[in-house]
């Protein structure tokens, strides 16, 4: 079969790959009919998010219909249509039985302090093959998988699979209470559904920084009051914006990759010899080619932000992705404010089922957030494209089905 594979740091080709089989009692082996790149896959590609094993296939977002089940995956037949969360968890430990799927005892094989499990990671996550493939084996199918309603398209499921409960808990974690304003950093696809999910919980105000045009324009067709940090100084026109309050929550959807101003008052902000130190830090090992592939050049430029523009006594919730060899975050300004920071990995089965029936009553359609959709034959360029966040490029998907029947 085809699949999306990981050969070194700026290094990912489409290769030929054994189909997968069944392991475990509770395996099932789906046949992907999508997928999707995520912002996630790009710090591997980039170096920002280091131990990726040569071979693994990447991605972490599936749609498909069940080929094989294992004895103890009862809740499924073959020919099923579900969507797979991207973290893997075992739902029997006492993390999962709390809600913390992504912190579960038993998914990770390196053993309960191990990293989160989830499909196509680094190797402290368990070097699960991913999910850009047209076949992948799901460890605890019957947890991860969700059944997806005759309803609900694939071009809306995918989204499902991890960044609308991706944004859905970055706004939980925020504490967002009816009338909050919340400022969302980053307007990339997890931005979008923090907003949208914001919205849901009943923002008063929603402020979205980006520099990016076309994604703040997106940002602002879903509500948001729009900040491009190459023109603003986000921390001087978000006070301005609230009487000089700042929002009372503020979610980083932006992470390691983040960069500075480079242009417009933000620009002499920009704290360079700091940020020189943690890029070695966080990518101690980088391959750039063709303009791809580029780390961020600011790791802790939101973090800054966030803590410096939030209300006093505000929160903070970060779900945008850190590796653990990032050490800065401007703790001494946090705590003399009296802030709440909240973070971590989506617990992705706690969200699924309550936010796809959700999209099956038509409350929301997650699809309004893709923007191309094609086979996985053309998985590489549509990486490079979205690398370099061309206009456009908000969200990809990727058809494995389209691969098969063109194979
Ligand atoms: N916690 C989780 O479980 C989880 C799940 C999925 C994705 N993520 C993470 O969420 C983040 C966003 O994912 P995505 O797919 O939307 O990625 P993306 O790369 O498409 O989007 C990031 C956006 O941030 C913007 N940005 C860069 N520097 C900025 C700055 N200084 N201030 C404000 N915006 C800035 C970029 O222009 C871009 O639009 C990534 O870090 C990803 O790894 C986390
Ligand atoms: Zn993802
Ligand atoms: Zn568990």
């Amino acid at each position: 079969m085809k699949a999306v594979v990981f050969r070194g740091i700026g290094d990912i080709r489409l290769e030929n790959v054994p189909e997968p089989k069944l392991k475990n009692d509770n395996d099932a082996i789906v046949r992907l009919t999508a997928s999707a790149i995520c912002g996630t896959d790009l710090h591997m590609v980039r170096g920002t998010f280091p131990g990726m094993k040569p071979g693994t296939i990447l991605g972490h977002e599936g749609v498909g219909v069940v080929e094989a089940t294992g004895r103890n995956v009862r809740n499924f037949r073959e020919g099923d249509r579900v969507v797979i969360g991207s973290t893997i968890a075992c739902g029997a430990c006492s993390y999962c039985r709390a809600g913390y799927f992504s912190q579960c005892n038993e998914a990770n094989p390196l053993g309960p302090q191990s990293g989160t499990a989830f499909f196509g990671g680094p190797s402290p996550t368990g070097s699960f093959d991913g999910l850009q493939a047209e076949y992948a084996r799901i460890p605890y199918a019957n947890v991860g998988m969700i059944k997806l309603p005759e309803e609900v398209t694939d071009e809306q499921a995918i989204l499902v699979s991890d960044i609308f409960p991706t944004g859905y808990f970055g706004a939980e974690l925020a504490e967002i209470k009816p009338g909050n304003s919340v400022c969302i950093f980053g307007c990339g696809p997890v931005g979008q559904f923090a907003i949208i999910s914001a919205k849901l919980m009943n923002a008063g105000r929603i402020f979205a920084v980006d520099c990016i045009e076309s994604r703040l324009e997106m940002a602002r067709a879903n509500g948001a009051e729009c900040i491009n940090f190459n023109e603003e100084d986000p921390t001087v026109a978000l006070k301005e914006l609230t009487n000089g309050i700042g929002p009372d929550r503020v979610i980083d959807c932006v992470g390691v990759d983040a960069v500075a101003a480079k242009s417009g008052p933000a620009k002499s902000t920009v704290k360079k010899a700091l940020f020189k130190v943690e890029e070695k830090m966080v990518a101690p090992k980088t391959n750039r080619k063709d303009g791809n592939w580029s780390p961020g050049n600011a790791p802790s430029q939101v973090l800054q932000w966030m803590v410096e523009s939030v209300a006093k006594a505000g929160t903070l919730s970060i779900i945008g992705v850190y590796p653990p060899t990032a050490y800065v975050f401007p703790i001494g300004a946090a705590m003399n404010r009296n802030l709440t920071i909240k973070m971590g990995n989506c617990n992705h089965r706690a969200y699924i089922p309550r936010l796809l029936e959700m999209v099956r009553a038509g409350v929301v359609n997650p699809a309004e957030v893709l923007t191309q959709a094609g086979p996985l034959l053309g998985a590489i360029e549509a990486y490079q494209h979205f690398d370099k966040r061309q206009p456009g490029w908000m969200k990809v998907m990727l058809e494995p089905e389209h691969t098969a029947k063109a194979a």
